[in-house]
C-alpha cells in the first residue's frame, strides 16, 4: 500500500517535472536580435547595443529626453519612432556627432605626448560642450561682479590724491 502510493507519487513528480520542463521550453522564445534601420554615421559594425548606449549618454550630456531627437510613432504617439527622420533635431544631432568624430580624429588623436606620459587621452565628447543642456552658451554671459572699491577703472587716486568721483 505505502509502496503503491510512493510509485505514484514518483509518477505525479515526474509528471510534474515534465510538464513544468515543456511549458519553460514554450516560454524561452529567443529573444530577436534587435535590428538598425536608419544609421548613417555610426560605423556599419556598431551594434543595436552599442548604438542604445550611446543614446543614454546623449541624452546624460544634453539633460534631454529620446524624444528631443527622435519623433513619435505615427499609430502609438506615446512611443518614439527611432529610425524616422521626421524630428530635425535627429540631422543636428547627426551634425554634431560628425564634428565631434571630426575634432577628435584630427585634433585630440594627434596630439604629441612624451612616453612618460600615462595618462588617459581625453577625447572630446558630448559633454565637453553640453554639460547636461541642450543648447550649450545658449545664455549670455552673467554681468561680472563690480571690482572691489576702488579697483576699478577710473577709481585709482586721481592727481589730486583723492579717490573716486
Ligand atoms: C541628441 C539626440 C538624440 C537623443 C537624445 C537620442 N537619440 Fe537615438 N538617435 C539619434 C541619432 C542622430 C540617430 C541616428 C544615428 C545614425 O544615423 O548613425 C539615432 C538612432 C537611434 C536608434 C537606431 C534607430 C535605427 O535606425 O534603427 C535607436 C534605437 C535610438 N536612437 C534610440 C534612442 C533612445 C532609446 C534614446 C533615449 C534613451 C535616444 N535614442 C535618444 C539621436 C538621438
Ligand atoms: C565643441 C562643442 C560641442 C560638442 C562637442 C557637441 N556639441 Fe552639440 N551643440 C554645441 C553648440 C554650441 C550648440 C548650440 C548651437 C545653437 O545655438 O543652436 C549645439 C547644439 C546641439 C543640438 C541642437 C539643440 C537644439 O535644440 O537646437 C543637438 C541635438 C546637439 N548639439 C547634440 C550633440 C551631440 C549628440 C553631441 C555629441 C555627439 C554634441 N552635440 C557635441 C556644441 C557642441
Amino acid at each position: 500500500m505505502i509502496l503503491q502510493h510512493r510509485k505514484k507519487l514518483n509518477i505525479l513528480l515526474g509528471l510534474t517535472i515534465a510538464g513544468a520542463l515543456i511549458v519553460q521550453s514554450f516560454n524561452i522564445q529567443q529573444p530577436k536580435p534587435k535590428k538598425l534601420v536608419n544609421i548613417k554615421v555610426f560605423p556599419a559594425t556598431a551594434t543595436y547595443q552599442e548604438v542604445d548606449h550611446a543614446m543614454d549618454q546623449f541624452k546624460v550630456d544634453l539633460g534631454v529626453k529620446c524624444n528631443y531627437c527622435h519623433a513619435p510613432e505615427k499609430d502609438n504617439p506615446r512611443k518614439n519612432d527611432m529610425p524616422s527622420d521626421a524630428n530635425p533635431v535627429k540631422e543636428i544631432a547627426r551634425d554634431m556627432i560628425r564634428m565631434t568624430n571630426e575634432m577628435n580624429q584630427k585634433y585630440i588623436a594627434s596630439i604629441k605626448r612624451s612616453d612618460s606620459d600615462t595618462t588617459k587621452i581625453q577625447m572630446i565628447t558630448c559633454n565637453t560642450c553640453h554639460r547636461g543642456v541642450p543648447k550649450p552658451f545658449g545664455k549670455p554671459l552673467p554681468a561680472p561682479p563690480p571690482p572691489p572699491p576702488g579697483q576699478g577703472p577710473n577709481q585709482g587716486p586721481k592727481p589730486n590724491g583723492t579717490v573716486g568721483k
